[in-house]
């Protein structure tokens, strides 16, 4: 259960070091005039954040206004992929701001057509066209009515059976909660639709059988036949847990889709970007799914969200029902150029996998050292530290809340537990972080585990 870190202000030790300042009490108590209409004007539900009041942001560091600097873990909600407040990104933002053009509809643009063409460009075939939304959860909303519609094409209004996975998350919104794999986020929702059937996640932790026989037989379980699967939608590794599935397993369920006529759709909005060590996630696994939905690190900045696939899915709707109002806004558009011009000059990616690699190590070690560590998940710079019960994979969310808020107050900024019983512990800092700050960062988690656990 998520809660608050409360706007009691506590004096912590001095931190200076090369990449981290903490020199008030946290919250800052010039800051409680800001936290606290905050408290007064938004829903309870948008709480339970670090209580950081964000000024400027750099890089890889943020910065509120009180003389404090923390290394970013979070990179926002993993956006910043390019890194916080980028220059380049900044002078295009500005620049198409400025040219009098801020908004277009679905009229055409430069700006849009530029940026469609440039994912394609860079996405495998057959990912060839690029419906442009602004936030993830719409690219979800839009792959299950581009799935259901081709459920029906191929084999009638009964092939509608959307399969997706236990503990999974695919945004808020009606379809996108329904889709998703946990089930107190779904006690709103009432009257499910039978459609949408979850399975277990692959991740050899908690499920401890790999094989994509368990697949077959978990959808034989629920009652579902093979030939009313409309699609298998899966994030490319599970935001709560950072667990990816085995290559076997995913050729598996590939050859599996394409026998059944389902179509593969991979949820990126997290792994896309480079943020996992490749361009995109799912090349880890060798294989193309027919729809991906991107988001979050698009853009390392501004709103922005896309579906990409092939031209026979993509214009499989009539002229003019898939559109949305703010669909490739300009400035987001030039801001996304911007982005993923860095992305690929700065070679990101592959900082991602040298520098998540030294990550990835630190954090091994300490699992070896500490039993209330259960697993460790992820790639390149995403990594999901399960906080357990020694022994067991019971989830201890009171050591992971502990963990995070010991790392704030020693300048290191991660957003609150996730996952399976609020105990995953997630890493995903922005991805120009350098070994030197992924080091300082890991010892203070290392020091956070110790006293926590002490
Ligand atoms: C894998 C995944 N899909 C979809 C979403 C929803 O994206 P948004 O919050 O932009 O609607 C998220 C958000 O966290 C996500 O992690």
């Amino acid at each position: 259960m998520a809660r608050d870190f409360g706007l009691i202000p506590q004096v912590v030790p001095k931190v200076e070091t090369r990449h981290r300042r903490i020199v008030t009490a946290l919250p800052v108590p010039e800051s409680l005039a800001t936290l606290e209409k905050l408290h007064r004007y938004e829903p309870l539900a948008m709480r339970g954040q670090p209580p950081v009041v964000w000024h400027r942001a750099e890089g890889f560091q943020v910065y509120d206004p009180y003389g404090n600097c923390w290394i970013d873990w979070s990179s926002g909600v993993l956006i910043t992929n390019a890194g916080h407040g980028r220059r380049e990104i900044v002078d295009a933002v500005v620049a198409q701001a400025s040219s009098g053009l801020l908004t277009n509809y679905a009229f055409p643009s430069e700006m849009r057509a530029r940026l469609v063409e440039r994912l394609a460009s860079l996405l495998p075939k057959p990912l060839e066209k690029v419906f442009l939304l602004t936030t993830g959860s719409e690219t979800v909303e839009c792959a299950i009515k581009l799935i259901r519609a081709h459920g029906a094409k191929v084999g009638g209004r009964a092939k509608n059976i959307i399969v997706s996975y236990d503990d999974a998350f695919h945004g808020r919104t009606l379809g996108a909660q329904q889709a998703g794999g946990i089930p107190s986020l779904k006690e709103w929702i009432g009257n499910m639709d039978p459609g949408f059937v979850q399975v277990p996640f692959p991740d050899g932790f908690r499920t401890a059988d790999t094989s994509f026989d368990f697949f077959e037989r978990s959808l034989a379980a629920c009652g579902v036949q093979s030939r009313n699967v409309a699609a298998v939608l899966l994030e490319t590794y599970q935001g709560g847990s950072a667990a990816f599935a085995l290559p076997d397993y995913m050729h598996a369920l590939r050859k599996w889709c394409d026998a059944n006529e389902a179509l593969l759709v991979l949820d990126e909005v997290q792994a896309g970007f480079g943020r996992t060590g490749t361009m995109w996630g799912f090349e880890h696994y060798g294989i193309v799914p027919d729809l991906a939905l991107f988001g979050k690190g698009i853009s390392s900045s501004l709103p922005l969200a896309a579906v990409a696939g092939p031209a026979d899915l993509m214009d499989s709707q009539p002229i003019g029902t898939m559109t949305s109002t703010h669909t490739g806004n300009p400035v987001c558009c030039a801001a996304a150029l911007a982005s993923i011009d860095l992305v690929v000059r700065e070679k990101l990616p592959a900082n991602a996998c040298k520098v998540g690699n030294v990550l990835h190590e630190r954090l091994r070690e300490m699992q070896s050292r500490l039993p209330q560590i259960g697993s460790v998940q992820g790639r390149g710079l995403v990594a999901g530290v399960a906080c357990v019960e020694p022994g067991t994979t019971q989830p201890d969310a009171e050591l992971a809340w502990d963990v995070v808020r010991r790392c704030y107050e020693q300048g290191v900024l991660m957003f609150s537990p996730v996952g399976f019983g609020g105990a995953t512990v997630k890493i995903a800092p922005p991805l120009v972080i350098t070994e030197a700050a992924i080091l300082e960062s890991a010892a203070v988690l290392e020091e956070a585990f110790g006293e926590a656990t002490r």
